[in-house]
This record gives C-alpha cells, structure tokens and sequence, in this order.
C-alpha cells in the first residue's frame, strides 16, 4: 500500500513537472503558442486589469454583511465595482499607480504596472507610513508649456529624463502623453493637451513619446479620441464630421503613432456619432491598425465604456482598471458563442508582444533612486525655453538686483501643474517669491508679508475637493491695499503681478472669474498699474495659468505679460531665469488667446447639452449628453484667420529679447512632384542672442471643399543664434502637406492649382511667402468610410 502510495506520488511530480516543462514561457516560445497554452480564464485576465485602489474608498464586497463595515462610498454616492480579492492580495510593487495588468507566472508572464500621467510619473511619495525614505518624481512643465517651445529636441529631452523616473522607479508603462486638441479654451485638461494643431500637437507627442521610450519603457498616448471636454465625459456623444475628425482630432494621433510607435493607445471617455471609442472597431481597428498600422496595445480610460464585450470586438485590447464582473461577462460571451475567441486571442497576442518589451518582463531590477537632481536642471530649463513672451515695452529683461513689490497669490503659491490624474507628488515647487530671490532681486517685505500670513490662514481653512481628483475651491485673491501699494511703488523699482489659474479632471473652466479676470484681480492691477506708473516704474504680469484667459480689458496696464504656463516644480526659478535674461524667450504660442470667449468658434456647442435632466450622476458617471462640433475644422486659427476674426494673441505669437529677419526663402522646385523642400534663412538683428520659431503655413487651392485661410504644415526652430548670426532652416513638405479630407470620396486629395507658402513669425505675422503649383490632383489611398454621423452637423463656413 505504501508502495503504491510513493508509485502514485511520483507520478503526480513527474506529471507536473513535466506539464510545467511543457507549458510554453513567454519570450521562449512564440506569442501564439502562449496564447494556445492558455485557459479560457486566463486568457480573460490577460485584457482585464487588476483592479484600482482610489483614495479613501474600498471596493464593494458581495459578501458584507456586517451593517458596521459598510462599503465606502464617496458623497456623490459613487462606489467601486466589487474586486477580486485574490489580485487585492497581490502587493503592489510600486504604490500609488493607476493599475496592473495580471501575470500569469506558469506561462512566464509577469505583472506589469501602469502609471499617471503626462507631466510626471505619479506614485505615492511615502510607503508603509515611513516618511524617511521617499519616492518624490519631478513635476515637468505641462502639455501646454512644453508645445509651445516647438522644439521636438527639447520635448524628447524631457522626455529622456521622465522615462528613467518612470525606469527607475519600476514602472513599465505612463499614461500619456495627452494629446487631445485644445477645442475650447475651457477644456478642464487643457494643460495637459499640447495645442490647438494637430501637426503641433503630433510632433511634440511623437518627440515626447521617443524620449520616455528611449529608456525601455512604454507610453499610452491618451485619450483617443475626439475627447475635449470634460463636462460628461463618461457619456458624452460627440457629433463630428468625417473631415473634421480626420483632419483635426485623429491627424494629431496619427503622427505621434507614425512617428513614434507608442506601446499603448488609451481611448476615451465619450462616444462618437453614437458609439464608445473603447467599443468602435471602425477607430480601434479599421483606422487604428489598418490604416495606421499600429502595432501595439489598447487600453480603456478607467472604468471606460459600457459593454465589455464590444470592447473586446471593437480591438480595445485590455479594459482598465478591470472589474470581475467584466470577467464574467466576456467569459460568457464565449461560452455562449457571442464572441469569437480569436478576436479574444488577438487581443492578448498585442498585450504581449507589449509585455516582452517591458522592464517587467526583462526582471529589470529598479533602482528606486531616479537623479531628480538632473532632472529638475532639465525642466528648470525646459519650462523656460517655452515660455512665451506675450508684450514687452522696454520693461524685460530685468537688470541685476533689481527692489521688487511681488503680487498675486500664485506668486506665492505657484502652480507647478493642474490637478486629477495628471497631478505628480513632487518633493517641493519653487515659488516666484524663491525664484526672485533665488536669482538676487530683493523683495519687498511689506507686500510680501502681507501674502505669505493670508495664503497661510486660506489654506488652513480651505476645504477638501468634493471629489478626490476634483480642485478645490481657489483661495480667493487677496485685496491688495492702495496705501501698501503705494509704499511699494515708493521704495520698488517695480511690481510684478501673477495670475494663477488651475484646473484639471472631471471638470472644465468656467467664464466667469475664470476665464476671464475676478473683481479683485481686476482692481489690483489696476491700482498696482496705477501707483507704480506714476513713479515712472515698470509693471510687470506673469500668468502661471493652465489655459486660456482674457487678456484684451487688461493687458494695456501692464508694460510686460509673460505666459508662463503651469512651469513644472522649478517654476519659480524658471520664470526668474527669463525675466532676467538669463534664458531669451523663445517660445510661441501652441493655442491662440481670443479677445473675448465668444469670439471661441465652439463657445456655442461647448460642452453640449444634457439629454435627461432626472439623470443622476456623479463626477465618475456623468450625465447622457450631447455636443456637436458644428465648428467643424474651423478650430483654432483656423477660424480666425479663415473667419478674419481678431485675437489678443494668434496662434504661434510669441516675442524674443532679440529681433530676427527672415530672408531667402527659397524652395527646392517651382512645381510639386512628391515632395518639396523649403528653406529659409533666419538673423538675428537684436543685441542678444536668441533662438527663433520659424513657422510654414500654407494657403491651398479652393478645390471642391472649403479650405482654412492657412494651414500650419511644418516649423524648425533655430539653434541660438548670437547676434548678427544666421542659420538657414529647411522644412519639408510631401504630397500629404497639401492634402484635404474628401468625405465624399473618402481620401485626401490634394487639388491640382498654385499652393502658397507663407512663412511666419506667427500665424498672422507672415513674412515671406512663395507659391508653387501641383499641376495634376493627386489621390491619396482609398480609406474607409466610417465613423459617419447620424444627423446632418450645420457646420461653419466662412
Ligand atoms: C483619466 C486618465 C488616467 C486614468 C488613470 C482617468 O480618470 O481620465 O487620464 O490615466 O484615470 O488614473
């Protein structure tokens, strides 16, 4: 019996072990023998993730009875799906991410952990209590900032340094870059989308992504597509024209895919023309992988969609951060025949074909020990390279030591970046009030007192965000008082106002005192403009904002404005360096500023309506809705230029210390046969040297649709030219550059005629131009009609 026992026991290990020898690893064998070697509820773990950790909120639990350990649930009444407690049982190797997806370790598949977001990697900066060892990462300048140096070397740069943050800490995959359009200057995510151009917006995510994924780690460039509003954007259904979706919304994703090869996509949050991005196999399929080619993985926005098994159908690769009851429904779907297990089956062959790039697959060991050092010099310098000068009347730079009266509260309170998901736990923000400091102006105290006790007493009694990726209400400005102001103006030699504003997930701006100036805001600056003018001293505006505000009613009391943007934890220090001179501004602007919000060609649709007012939502849920972009490809400067419609600020605007000539313009043929080169020769004419944005637009031939009075097609930016030297830039432009979206024939066309090129400063300070001519029409390939809307969009024409 014994015997027979031990017979039979060796059996079970050898069988195991030799079922364990058979069971093909990933990285040994190929994908599709892994794929083979999976169970069906393996194979379903594999495109659901391992559930979310929100703050101050536990998963609900099936099994709870006990009255006294309720569920937590935030005040808006929204609770978490119920989760698996075996991957709750899992420990996180990194703590504060966004989510992992599940390893399978008989397979040789390991757990891979992805993290926010696009200005930094976010993870929880202590672990287990123990505040002596901490895990802080470097808050990077914005989107919104970084686009607008036009400088893909500087942005990869950047990016370099935030992929061995993310390498360091253990992280395999960030989540982002954003790349959304900037469709209405309200939009809560604004800063962390790039422009108002898709070609803009491309290049800079395509720069950004190589950098992060120079250091072998992965991107999700997010949120595709079409996503840009956040007033109900878990149910918002957005009504967009083909051409406009082709030309203004995807084209941005459709370079930065090209040219970058990102590891993941994230879809979004809304519908298009009826339909979930993360359930339309029209975007994730045809468009995405058969047009694009794209190689890599889908993820959902957390909790995103409605039907898990569509999102499977539809290519949405993995459903993030996965709940069990989507488990169970694509389970059985397959049992029920409802779903193909190929299409199953595809799905997990591109997650993994992901996985075996990752740090997790390759047991890379992290060090835990990124060099912020090195990587706060980066965005110290970065931030400042953006910036963009918006006005300067003799007033910049500032000379040595110079006795400053420093207002506003973002002075003291700087924001380094917006709030949400996209908010990075950083070590420390420099403050303008250090950055002066720091760079040896003298403050007055007086003012500077009289800031530092009211921030400190606002934010003792500010209130928690309703939402935990909600912003809390902003402390209000602080009354300046006419006497102080006018000691200032006194014993400073000048002032210097910041305005701040800040915003972020789950909701967009406002108008009012958003926006546009508060009260308070308004009377500061002008009784601050008032008493230091009439010493005859400077008066300078920083704006430390996220997106676009009012400037015309106010912008004439200042002598100088510097769009500073959401600068990143150096801030202070890098608003310091261009006001001083120490950096010559040389960024432009990546979205126009509008004399007023309903000069905004959306600022009629924008954000849409709401379809069932007893609708009860929460801040994850959303409200059904509707919005529809009747401004069709009329976005941006696009419409102000093709609309004559005035700006405060155009689109590519941005001032220098220097002056620059542009001379020369010269293109590699007068006719166009697959490609055309354009040079130009930059100078610079000013007495200190700088770097100088060179931006082509083109003017196409009216053919059978309407075209934008300009389109931007390419830009270079100079290397420092000191003065009196010159650089000349060549800029190429291909057969796609002239193209348009032709929705009756599903192709872009480029029409036959003369093309003009227009080489500008900005979008409206045209210098030189040139034409060419394309003798025959030329047809791109035939794609696919879809994404077609429902109803008719009355869209804009000029
Ligand atoms: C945001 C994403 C983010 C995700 C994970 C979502 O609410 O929209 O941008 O990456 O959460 O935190």
């Amino acid at each position: 019996m014994k015997l027979n026992l031990t017979i039979a026991a060796c059996l079970l290990v050898s069988a195991t072990g030799f079922a364990q020898e058979q069971a093909p690893q990933l990285g040994k064998a190929s994908v599709k023998q892994v794929v083979a070697a999976m169970t069906l509820e393996e194979k379903v773990k594999m495109v659901v993730g391992m559930g979310f950790k929100m703050p101050g909120m536990r998963p609900a639990r099936k099994t709870n009875t006990d009255s006294s350990k309720k569920d937590t649930t935030s005040k808006e009444g929204f609770q978490l799906p119920p989760q698996d407690p075996a991957d709750e049982a899992i420990p996180e190797k990194v703590a504060g991410t966004a989510g992992r997806l599940h390893g399978i370790p008989r397979l040789g598949i390991p757990i891979m952990i992805v993290s926010d977001g696009p200005a930094g990697l976010r993870i929880d900066p202590y672990r287990n209590g123990d505040s002596s060892r901490t895990y802080f990462a470097t808050a990077f300048p914005v989107g919104t900032l970084l686009a607008s140096s036009w400088d893909t070397a500087l942005v990869q740069k950047v990016g370099n340094a935030f992929g061995s943050e993310i390498r360091d800490y253990g992280v395999d995959i960030i989540l982002g870059p954003g790349m959304n359009i900037h469709r209405n200057p309200l939009g809560g995510r604004n800063f962390e989308y790039y422009s108002e151009d898709p070609l803009l917006s491309g290049k800079i995510a395509a720069a950004m992504v190589r950098g992060i994924q120079a250091n072998g780690v992965g991107t999700s460039i997010k949120h595709f597509v079409a996503n840009n509003q956040e007033t109900n954007r878990n149910q918002i259904n957005t009504i967009v024209s083909e051409r406009a979706l082709r030309e203004i919304y995807l084209k941005g994703f459709e370079i930065a895919v090209k040219e970058s090869s990102p590891w993941t996509i994230m879809s979004s949050y809304n519908k298009i023309n009826g339909v979930y991005t993360s359930e339309n196999p029209a975007l994730l399929t045809t468009i995405l992988r058969d047009e694009w080619g794209y190689k890599g993985f889908v993820m959902t926005d957390w909790f995103g969609g409605r039907n898990p098994v569509d999102q499977v159908k539809a290519g949405n690769d993995l459903l993030m951060p996965g709940v069990i009851s989507q488990r169970k429904a694509i389970i059985n779907a397959v049992d029920s025949g409802k779903l193909d297990v190929k299409l199953l089956d595809r799905n997990v062959e591109n997650i993994l074909n992901i996985i075996l790039l990752s740090p997790a697959f390759k047991n890379y060991q992290a060090s835990e020990k990124p060099d912020l050092k090195n990587d706060a010099a980066i965005t110290r310098t970065a931030a400042a390279e953006s910036m963009v000068l918006l006005k300067n009347e003799k007033s910049l730079p500032l000379e040595a030591g110079k006795k400053i009266a420093l207002f506003g509260n973002t002075s003291y309170d700087l924001i380094a970046g917006g709030t949400g998901s996209g908010d990075v736990h950083k070590a420390y923000t420099v403050t303008l009030k250090q950055g002066l400091e720091n760079g040896g102006y003298i403050l007055n105290e007086k003012i500077t007192g009289s800031y530092v006790s009211y921030l400190k007493d606002q934010n003792a009694k500010r209130p928690k965000p309703a939402f935990f990726f909600l912003l809390p209400p902003p402390i209000p400005e602080m009354k300046t008082d006419m006497e102080l102001i006018s000691q200032a103006a006194e014993q400073s030699d000048l002032a210097i106002y910041t305005i701040g504003r800040n915003a972020g997930e789950g909701q967009d701006r406002k108008v009012e005192n958003d926006f546009t100036l508060s009260a308070d805001e308004q009377a500061n600056i002008k009784q601050i403009s008032e008493a230091f003018h009439k010493k005859g001293k400077r008066f300078i505006i920083v704006l430390n904002i996220g997106g676009v505000i009012e400037t015309n009613s106010w912008r004439d009391e200042a002598d100088a404005i510097l769009c500073a943007w959401q600068p990143g934890l150096e801030g202070g220090n890098s608003i310091t360096d261009v006001l001083s001179g120490k950096t010559n501004p040389s960024g432009k602007l990546a979205t126009s500023f509008p004399i007023k919000y309903e000069d905004v060609p959306s600022a009629k649709n924008f954000p849409g309506r709401e379809l069932d007012p007893n609708f009860k939502g929460n801040p994850m849920t959303g409200k059904p809705s509707e919005v529809i972009y009747e401004d069709g490809i009329y976005v941006g400067y696009r419409y102000y230029q093709s609309f004559h419609v005035k700006t405060a600020y155009p689109f590519g605007y941005g001032l220098s210390y220097s002056k620059f000539d542009y001379t020369k313009l010269t293109l590699s043929s007068a006719s166009f046969n697959s490609h055309l080169f354009v040079s130009v020769t930059v100078t610079n004419t000013g007495k200190i040297a700088g770097k100088e944005v060179v931006e082509l637009y083109l003017s196409a031939p009216a053919g059978k649709v309407n075209k934008p009075e300009e389109e931007l097609k390419g830009f270079a930016k100079t290397r420092l030219l000191n003065p009196g030297e010159s650089e000349t830039v060549q800029i190429p432009l291909n057969v796609a550059s002239l193209a348009s979206f032709s929705t009756e024939k599903t192709r872009w066309i480029a029409d036959a005629g003369k093309y003009k090129i227009r080489i500008g400063g900005s979008s409206e300070d045209i210098k030189l131009t040139k034409e060419f001519t394309l003798e025959k029409e030329v047809l791109l390939p035939q794609l696919h009609k879809v994404m077609i809307p429902q109803v008719e969009i009355a869209e804009i024409k000029p």
